[in-house]
Protein backbone atom coordinates (compact mmCIF):
# COMPACT_ATOMS: atom_id res chain seq x y z
CA UNK A 1 0.00 0.00 0.00
CA UNK A 2 1.48 3.63 -0.72
CA UNK A 3 2.68 5.20 2.29
CA UNK A 4 1.14 8.83 2.83
CA UNK A 5 4.48 10.27 3.61
CA UNK A 6 5.90 13.48 1.58
CA UNK A 7 7.52 11.25 -1.48
CA UNK A 8 4.72 11.07 -4.44
CA UNK A 9 3.21 7.92 -5.27
CA UNK A 10 5.30 5.57 -7.07
CA UNK A 11 3.75 5.02 -10.53
CA UNK A 12 5.34 0.76 -10.39
CA UNK A 13 2.13 0.51 -7.88
CA UNK A 14 -0.18 0.19 -10.04
CA UNK A 15 2.30 -1.37 -12.98
CA UNK A 16 3.42 -4.61 -10.72
CA UNK A 17 0.77 -6.37 -8.88
CA UNK A 18 3.06 -8.91 -6.17
CA UNK A 19 1.17 -11.96 -6.83
CA UNK A 20 -0.99 -13.77 -3.64
CA UNK A 21 0.57 -16.61 -2.43
CA UNK A 22 -2.46 -18.15 -1.77
CA UNK A 23 -0.75 -21.78 -0.64
CA UNK A 24 1.89 -21.92 -3.23
CA UNK A 25 5.14 -19.92 -2.85
CA UNK A 26 7.30 -21.25 -5.72
CA UNK A 27 8.79 -19.02 -7.85
CA UNK A 28 7.04 -16.01 -6.74
CA UNK A 29 8.31 -12.37 -5.76
CA UNK A 30 8.01 -10.68 -2.00
CA UNK A 31 7.41 -7.57 -2.07
CA UNK A 32 4.49 -6.85 -0.43
CA UNK A 33 2.93 -8.55 3.56
CA UNK A 34 -0.24 -8.23 1.24
CA UNK A 35 0.46 -11.43 -0.68
CA UNK A 36 0.17 -13.41 2.69
CA UNK A 37 -3.34 -14.96 3.94
CA UNK A 38 -3.79 -16.60 7.47
CA UNK A 39 -2.79 -20.09 5.44
CA UNK A 40 0.32 -18.82 4.15
CA UNK A 41 1.52 -17.86 7.30
CA UNK A 42 0.85 -21.16 8.84
CA UNK A 43 2.70 -22.92 6.43
CA UNK A 44 5.65 -20.99 6.86
CA UNK A 45 5.76 -21.34 10.47
CA UNK A 46 5.48 -24.77 10.27
CA UNK A 47 8.30 -24.66 7.70
CA UNK A 48 10.42 -21.98 10.12
CA UNK A 49 9.61 -24.11 13.33
CA UNK A 50 10.88 -27.64 11.29
CA UNK A 51 14.21 -25.63 10.34
CA UNK A 52 15.05 -24.64 13.49
CA UNK A 53 14.86 -28.44 14.95
CA UNK A 54 16.45 -29.94 12.25
CA UNK A 55 19.13 -26.82 12.74
CA UNK A 56 19.60 -27.95 16.54
CA UNK A 57 19.76 -31.59 15.42
CA UNK A 58 22.76 -30.77 12.86
CA UNK A 59 20.06 -32.44 10.10
CA UNK A 60 22.86 -32.49 7.50
CA UNK A 61 19.85 -32.90 4.29
CA UNK A 62 18.77 -28.94 5.19
CA UNK A 63 22.28 -28.52 2.73
CA UNK A 64 20.36 -30.17 0.02
CA UNK A 65 17.22 -27.72 -0.33
CA UNK A 66 18.95 -25.14 -2.15
CA UNK A 67 21.93 -26.71 -3.19
CA UNK A 68 23.16 -25.38 -7.03
CA UNK A 69 20.84 -22.37 -6.71
CA UNK A 70 22.31 -19.00 -6.33
CA UNK A 71 21.52 -15.67 -4.76
CA UNK A 72 22.30 -12.29 -5.14
CA UNK A 73 22.68 -9.58 -2.40
CA UNK A 74 21.97 -6.19 -3.27
CA UNK A 75 21.90 -3.71 -0.75
CA UNK A 76 21.47 -0.47 -1.38
CA UNK A 77 21.03 0.76 2.23
CA UNK A 78 22.79 -0.43 5.26
CA UNK A 79 21.62 -3.51 6.93
CA UNK A 80 22.96 -5.66 9.34
CA UNK A 81 20.66 -8.26 9.93
CA UNK A 82 18.83 -8.81 7.36
CA UNK A 83 21.73 -9.49 4.77
CA UNK A 84 23.52 -11.59 7.18
CA UNK A 85 20.44 -13.83 8.16
CA UNK A 86 19.76 -14.17 4.16
CA UNK A 87 23.12 -14.89 3.22
CA UNK A 88 23.40 -17.01 6.14
CA UNK A 89 20.03 -18.46 5.07
CA UNK A 90 21.14 -19.19 1.77
CA UNK A 91 24.68 -20.95 3.11
CA UNK A 92 22.79 -22.92 5.55
CA UNK A 93 19.85 -24.60 2.73
CA UNK A 94 23.68 -25.35 0.83
CA UNK A 95 23.16 -22.75 -2.07
CA UNK A 96 25.72 -19.95 -2.55
CA UNK A 97 26.06 -15.98 -2.51
CA UNK A 98 27.07 -13.69 -4.79
CA UNK A 99 27.10 -9.76 -4.21
CA UNK A 100 29.19 -6.94 -6.64
CA UNK A 101 32.61 -7.72 -5.16
CA UNK A 102 33.54 -5.22 -2.57
CA UNK A 103 29.36 -4.42 -2.27
CA UNK A 104 27.17 -2.50 -4.13
CA UNK A 105 29.23 0.78 -3.78
CA UNK A 106 31.14 -0.55 -6.45
CA UNK A 107 28.30 -1.95 -8.57
CA UNK A 108 27.46 0.35 -11.89
CA UNK A 109 24.67 1.96 -9.75
CA UNK A 110 27.47 4.09 -8.40
CA UNK A 111 27.80 5.09 -12.57
CA UNK A 112 24.14 6.11 -12.48
CA UNK A 113 23.00 2.75 -13.49
CA UNK A 114 19.13 2.57 -12.64
CA UNK A 115 17.60 0.45 -10.51
CA UNK A 116 15.79 -1.57 -13.81
CA UNK A 117 19.11 -2.52 -15.37
CA UNK A 118 20.76 -3.52 -12.17
CA UNK A 119 18.28 -5.91 -11.10
CA UNK A 120 18.07 -7.36 -14.76
CA UNK A 121 22.13 -7.93 -14.18
CA UNK A 122 21.24 -9.78 -10.65
CA UNK A 123 18.40 -11.84 -12.89
CA UNK A 124 20.62 -13.10 -15.44
CA UNK A 125 23.16 -14.34 -12.70
CA UNK A 126 20.93 -15.55 -9.38
CA UNK A 127 17.77 -17.85 -8.95
CA UNK A 128 16.85 -15.08 -5.73
CA UNK A 129 17.69 -11.82 -5.24
CA UNK A 130 17.37 -10.32 -2.15
CA UNK A 131 17.17 -6.26 -2.67
CA UNK A 132 17.25 -3.09 -0.21
CA UNK A 133 17.14 0.25 -1.35
CA UNK A 134 16.14 3.36 0.12
CA UNK A 135 13.58 4.58 -2.45
CA UNK A 136 9.97 3.73 -1.77
CA UNK A 137 8.15 1.22 -4.23
CA UNK A 138 11.56 0.59 -5.78
CA UNK A 139 11.38 -3.14 -4.99
CA UNK A 140 8.26 -3.11 -7.40
CA UNK A 141 9.87 -1.61 -10.00
CA UNK A 142 12.40 -3.93 -9.48
CA UNK A 143 9.87 -6.73 -10.13
CA UNK A 144 8.31 -5.28 -12.97
CA UNK A 145 11.74 -5.54 -14.90
CA UNK A 146 12.51 -8.77 -13.35
CA UNK A 147 9.68 -10.26 -14.59
CA UNK A 148 10.31 -8.75 -18.20
CA UNK A 149 13.67 -10.03 -18.06
CA UNK A 150 12.35 -13.54 -17.20
CA UNK A 151 10.40 -13.54 -20.32
CA UNK A 152 13.00 -13.28 -22.40
CA UNK A 153 16.28 -14.82 -21.04
CA UNK A 154 16.25 -18.98 -19.54
CA UNK A 155 16.84 -18.12 -15.62
CA UNK A 156 13.63 -17.07 -13.65
CA UNK A 157 15.17 -15.23 -10.77
CA UNK A 158 12.81 -14.06 -7.94
CA UNK A 159 12.97 -10.93 -5.93
CA UNK A 160 12.58 -10.88 -2.15
CA UNK A 161 12.63 -7.32 -0.68
CA UNK A 162 14.70 -6.30 2.08
CA UNK A 163 13.03 -2.99 2.78
CA UNK A 164 12.17 -0.07 0.47
CA UNK A 165 12.77 3.03 2.38
CA UNK A 166 9.83 3.92 4.47
CA UNK A 167 7.48 1.05 2.47
CA UNK A 168 7.83 -2.08 3.88
CA UNK A 169 9.85 -4.96 5.26
CA UNK A 170 8.13 -8.05 4.61
CA UNK A 171 10.55 -10.55 5.48
CA UNK A 172 11.01 -8.48 8.84
CA UNK A 173 7.23 -8.47 9.30
CA UNK A 174 7.15 -12.70 8.77
CA UNK A 175 9.74 -13.11 11.40
CA UNK A 176 8.14 -10.50 13.68
CA UNK A 177 4.89 -12.22 13.95
CA UNK A 178 6.40 -15.90 14.15
CA UNK A 179 8.42 -14.89 17.16
CA UNK A 180 4.63 -13.43 18.74
CA UNK A 181 3.20 -16.70 17.57
CA UNK A 182 6.05 -18.80 19.34
CA UNK A 183 6.31 -16.95 22.33
CA UNK A 184 2.62 -16.51 22.80
CA UNK A 185 1.03 -19.25 21.06
CA UNK A 186 -1.26 -17.79 18.81
CA UNK A 187 -2.42 -13.82 18.14
CA UNK A 188 -5.58 -13.74 19.13
CA UNK A 189 -7.34 -11.75 21.75
CA UNK A 190 -3.81 -10.06 22.06
CA UNK A 191 -2.92 -6.08 22.93
CA UNK A 192 0.09 -5.36 20.70
CA UNK A 193 1.37 -1.91 21.30
CA UNK A 194 3.86 -0.25 18.85
CA UNK A 195 5.86 2.67 20.15
CA UNK A 196 8.47 5.54 18.43
CA UNK A 197 8.89 6.10 14.48
CA UNK A 198 5.58 4.75 13.41
CA UNK A 199 5.20 7.58 10.54
CA UNK A 200 8.86 6.34 8.63
CA UNK A 201 9.71 3.08 10.41
CA UNK A 202 8.76 0.29 7.53
CA UNK A 203 9.32 -2.65 10.05
CA UNK A 204 6.11 -1.49 11.52
CA UNK A 205 3.86 -0.50 8.49
CA UNK A 206 4.26 -4.60 7.70
CA UNK A 207 3.68 -5.66 10.96
CA UNK A 208 0.58 -3.71 11.27
CA UNK A 209 -0.89 -4.87 7.88
CA UNK A 210 0.40 -8.69 8.43
CA UNK A 211 -1.53 -8.65 11.45
CA UNK A 212 -4.69 -7.23 9.31
CA UNK A 213 -3.77 -9.63 6.28
CA UNK A 214 -4.02 -12.64 9.57
CA UNK A 215 -7.43 -11.58 10.43
CA UNK A 216 -7.22 -12.21 14.07
CA UNK A 217 -10.22 -12.06 17.06
CA UNK A 218 -9.97 -9.74 19.90
CA UNK A 219 -7.01 -7.78 18.68
CA UNK A 220 -5.79 -4.37 20.00
CA UNK A 221 -2.96 -2.52 18.47
CA UNK A 222 -1.89 0.58 20.80
CA UNK A 223 -0.04 3.06 18.25
CA UNK A 224 2.21 5.14 20.44
CA UNK A 225 3.96 7.63 19.11
CA UNK A 226 4.87 11.73 18.63
CA UNK A 227 1.95 13.29 17.36
CA UNK A 228 4.18 14.21 13.95
CA UNK A 229 5.03 10.17 13.50
CA UNK A 230 2.21 9.04 13.71
CA UNK A 231 1.05 5.51 11.37
CA UNK A 232 -0.40 6.94 8.17
CA UNK A 233 -4.05 6.76 8.33
CA UNK A 234 -4.24 4.50 5.11
CA UNK A 235 -2.60 1.23 7.50
CA UNK A 236 -4.98 2.59 10.59
CA UNK A 237 -7.82 2.04 8.05
CA UNK A 238 -6.91 -0.55 6.79
CA UNK A 239 -6.25 -2.23 10.61
CA UNK A 240 -9.63 -0.75 11.33
CA UNK A 241 -11.42 -2.30 8.37
CA UNK A 242 -9.99 -5.57 9.31
CA UNK A 243 -11.55 -5.36 12.77
CA UNK A 244 -8.58 -4.67 14.73
CA UNK A 245 -9.22 -2.15 17.96
CA UNK A 246 -7.30 0.64 17.46
CA UNK A 247 -6.08 2.93 19.98
CA UNK A 248 -3.84 5.73 18.81
CA UNK A 249 -2.12 7.87 21.97
CA UNK A 250 0.81 9.81 23.09
CA UNK A 251 0.99 8.71 26.27
CA UNK A 252 2.28 5.59 26.86
CA UNK A 253 1.45 4.64 30.30
CA UNK A 254 -1.66 4.74 28.99
CA UNK A 255 -1.44 1.38 27.22
CA UNK A 256 1.63 -0.24 28.83
CA UNK A 257 0.12 -2.02 31.70
CA UNK A 258 -2.37 -4.06 29.01
CA UNK A 259 -0.13 -4.78 26.45
CA UNK A 260 1.04 -8.27 26.06
CA UNK A 261 3.67 -7.74 23.10
CA UNK A 262 5.78 -4.20 23.29
CA UNK A 263 7.37 -3.00 20.01
CA UNK A 264 9.88 -0.66 20.37
CA UNK A 265 11.40 0.98 17.29
CA UNK A 266 14.07 3.40 16.55
CA UNK A 267 13.65 7.07 15.36
CA UNK A 268 14.51 7.02 11.67
CA UNK A 269 17.45 9.73 12.04
CA UNK A 270 17.79 8.99 8.06
CA UNK A 271 13.81 9.91 6.76
CA UNK A 272 14.76 12.95 8.31
CA UNK A 273 14.66 16.12 6.27
CA UNK A 274 15.13 18.68 8.91
CA UNK A 275 17.96 17.63 11.06
CA UNK A 276 16.78 20.00 13.91
CA UNK A 277 13.47 18.18 13.62
CA UNK A 278 14.87 14.72 14.33
CA UNK A 279 16.81 16.49 17.45
CA UNK A 280 13.57 17.69 18.99
CA UNK A 281 12.05 14.23 19.09
CA UNK A 282 14.58 11.43 19.44
CA UNK A 283 14.20 11.14 22.97
CA UNK A 284 10.49 11.16 23.05
CA UNK A 285 9.77 7.28 23.82
CA UNK A 286 13.07 5.71 25.35
CA UNK A 287 12.98 2.37 27.15
CA UNK A 288 14.66 2.20 29.97
CA UNK A 289 15.02 0.01 33.11
CA UNK A 290 12.76 1.69 35.24
CA UNK A 291 9.93 1.75 32.18
CA UNK A 292 10.03 -1.96 31.85
CA UNK A 293 9.98 -2.34 36.01
CA UNK A 294 6.09 -1.00 34.99
CA UNK A 295 5.22 -3.24 32.87
CA UNK A 296 3.23 -6.49 33.37
CA UNK A 297 5.85 -9.56 33.99
CA UNK A 298 4.03 -11.29 30.76
CA UNK A 299 5.01 -8.64 28.11
CA UNK A 300 7.41 -9.57 25.67
CA UNK A 301 9.50 -6.73 24.56
CA UNK A 302 10.53 -6.63 20.95
CA UNK A 303 13.23 -4.05 18.86
CA UNK A 304 13.41 -5.12 15.17
CA UNK A 305 17.12 -3.30 15.85
CA UNK A 306 19.45 -1.13 15.40
CA UNK A 307 18.60 0.79 18.67
CA UNK A 308 19.82 4.00 19.57
CA UNK A 309 18.65 6.85 21.93
CA UNK A 310 15.90 5.15 22.26
CA UNK A 311 16.77 2.21 25.02
CA UNK A 312 18.87 4.87 26.71
CA UNK A 313 22.57 4.00 26.97
CA UNK A 314 24.90 0.97 26.56
CA UNK A 315 24.43 0.64 30.83
CA UNK A 316 20.24 0.69 29.64
CA UNK A 317 20.88 -1.61 27.85
CA UNK A 318 23.04 -4.37 29.51
CA UNK A 319 19.98 -4.13 32.04
CA UNK A 320 17.00 -4.43 29.84
CA UNK A 321 18.72 -7.06 27.99
CA UNK A 322 18.79 -9.22 30.90
CA UNK A 323 15.48 -8.79 31.66
CA UNK A 324 13.47 -11.91 30.61
CA UNK A 325 10.96 -10.01 28.94
CA UNK A 326 13.01 -8.85 25.95
CA UNK A 327 13.32 -11.28 23.60
CA UNK A 328 14.77 -8.66 20.40
CA UNK A 329 17.58 -11.58 20.06
CA UNK A 330 15.58 -14.38 19.95
CA UNK A 331 13.63 -12.75 17.46
CA UNK A 332 17.07 -11.63 15.45
CA UNK A 333 17.71 -15.69 15.48
CA UNK A 334 14.19 -16.17 14.00
CA UNK A 335 15.26 -14.22 11.43
CA UNK A 336 16.85 -16.68 10.22
CA UNK A 337 14.75 -19.48 10.20
CA UNK A 338 12.06 -17.49 8.94
CA UNK A 339 14.40 -16.73 5.96
CA UNK A 340 15.15 -20.26 5.53
CA UNK A 341 12.09 -21.30 5.44
CA UNK A 342 10.71 -18.44 2.95
CA UNK A 343 13.76 -19.49 0.49
CA UNK A 344 13.26 -23.27 0.86
CA UNK A 345 9.35 -22.57 -0.58
CA UNK A 346 9.99 -19.86 -3.01
CA UNK A 347 12.85 -21.77 -4.84
CA UNK A 348 11.73 -25.20 -4.62
CA UNK A 349 8.45 -25.39 -3.42
CA UNK A 350 7.13 -27.36 -0.54
CA UNK A 351 9.83 -29.16 0.13
CA UNK A 352 10.20 -28.43 3.89
C1 LIG B 1 15.07 -2.17 10.45
C2 LIG B 1 15.07 -1.59 9.04
O1 LIG B 1 16.09 -1.62 8.34
O2 LIG B 1 14.00 -1.15 8.66
N1 LIG B 1 16.15 -2.99 10.72
C3 LIG B 1 16.12 -4.31 10.35
O3 LIG B 1 15.97 -4.66 9.21
N2 LIG B 1 16.23 -5.22 11.33
C4 LIG B 1 14.78 -1.19 11.51
C5 LIG B 1 15.57 0.08 11.59
O4 LIG B 1 16.46 0.35 10.79
O5 LIG B 1 15.28 0.86 12.52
Amino acid sequence: MPHDGPKPVNHFYTAYTPPLIDGDFEGKHIISVDQFARHDLEILFDAARSIRRRISQQDRGLKEICAGKVMASLFFEASTRTDMSFQAAMRRLGGDVISASNGVQFSSMYKGENIADTIRAAGCYADAIVMRHDQEGSTYEAAFYLDRLNRQIKNRAILISGGDGVGEHPTQALLDLFTIFDRKQGIDHLTLTMVGDLKHGRTVHSLAKLIACYRPAGVTLCLVSPESLRMPAPIVALLRAAGLSVIETTDLMQVLPDSDVMYWTRVQEERFSQPDEYERIKDGFVMLPAVLARAPARMILMHPLPRKHEMGTQADHDILDEDPRAIYFEQMENGMFVRMALLAKVLRGAYV
